[in-house]
């Protein structure tokens, strides 16, 4: 994660972004750290990325990079004022002992795609060449699974879905093209489908760790079908971060374990 030190809206550069819409920094920080907290009290470790001035989106970590084990893709944001982002997850990454394979195509790391343990989802429409497809699939070994946004306010995949464990996954089924949703359906036959107004305070930017899920406290319905089908919903207020169209997900990279959900902590 990366403390929103330097958090802004000076640019727009998706439809939720209004540079003239105030932010208050404090808040996004303080939403932030409870966000950070929430992880470890679940049990999860969490490492930090020293944010850098200049890099307003830079708590969005998770478009750093793509992760599993010891491997890595690393990212090629598709705007220049995210560029800078690139360079600081690959030289963590590498102090960690993660192997970075330079990106070709343009690829906003977990922010399009997914690891759902035998395979990868993959978003494309707004930001990610899907000519990165090919070289997730080299990096990582496993069949990568393409899908199309279509709707602007639902750019990156992680905004639109959210993979739960191994064969659960929450997505909102407007947000794809026509033959996309199809995939997930024959895919994910039992996914629970997100409602509009959840899908709206972006509820299923949403972090598993295949029991709890912390999810935007404003997607009710999401939490309570999660409740439902066996997990245990974890509210927070990420409304600040909102303004910048992010939420939880966007504020976590996940390092993934290379091995099946039954064999995560
Ligand atoms: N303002 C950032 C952007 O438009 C938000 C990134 C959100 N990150 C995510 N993983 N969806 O690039």
């Amino acid at each position: 994660m990366c403390r929103p030190d330097h958090f802004a809206v000076h640019y727009s550069i998706n439809v939720w972004m209004d540079p003239g819409r105030p932010v208050d920094r404090d808040r996004a920080v303080s939403q932030w750290e409870t966000l950070r907290s929430t992880y470890e009290r679940l049990g999860h470790r969490v490492h930090l990325l020293d944010p850098r001035p200049g890099l307003p989106d830079m708590v969005f970590a998770a478009n750093g990079a793509f992760v599993v084990g010891d491997r890595a893709l690393g990212a090629r944001f598709r705007e220049r004022v995210r560029a800078g982002e690139a360079p600081a997850h690959r030289s963590w990454l590498e102090g960690a002992g993660v192997g970075v394979r330079e990106p070709r195509a343009v690829n906003e790391g977990e922010g399009d795609f997914a690891w759902a343990f035998t395979r990868i989802l993959a978003g494309a429409g707004f930001r990610s060449d899907p000519a990165a497809h090919t070289e997730l699939a080299a990096v990582f070994g496993v069949p990568v699974v393409p899908l199309e946004l279509i709707d602007p306010r639902f750019y990156h995949l992680d905004t639109a879905l959210a993979v739960l464990d191994h064969d659960t996954i929450a997505y909102y089924p407007p947000a794809f093209a026509p033959a996309s949703r199809e995939l997930l359906g024959r895919l994910y036959p039992d996914a629970i489908l997100a409602t509009e107004a959840d899908a709206l305070v972006l509820g299923l930017n949403a972090v598993s760790d295949g029991r709890h899920v912390v999810l935007a406290e404003q997607a009710t319905d999401l939490a309570a079908a999660l409740a439902r089908t066996g997990f245990e919903p974890v509210p927070v207020d990420v409304s600040e971060l909102l303004k910048a169209g992010g939420g939880v997900k966007c504020a976590t990279l996940e390092l993934h374990h290379p091995n099946t959900a039954e064999e995560q902590p």
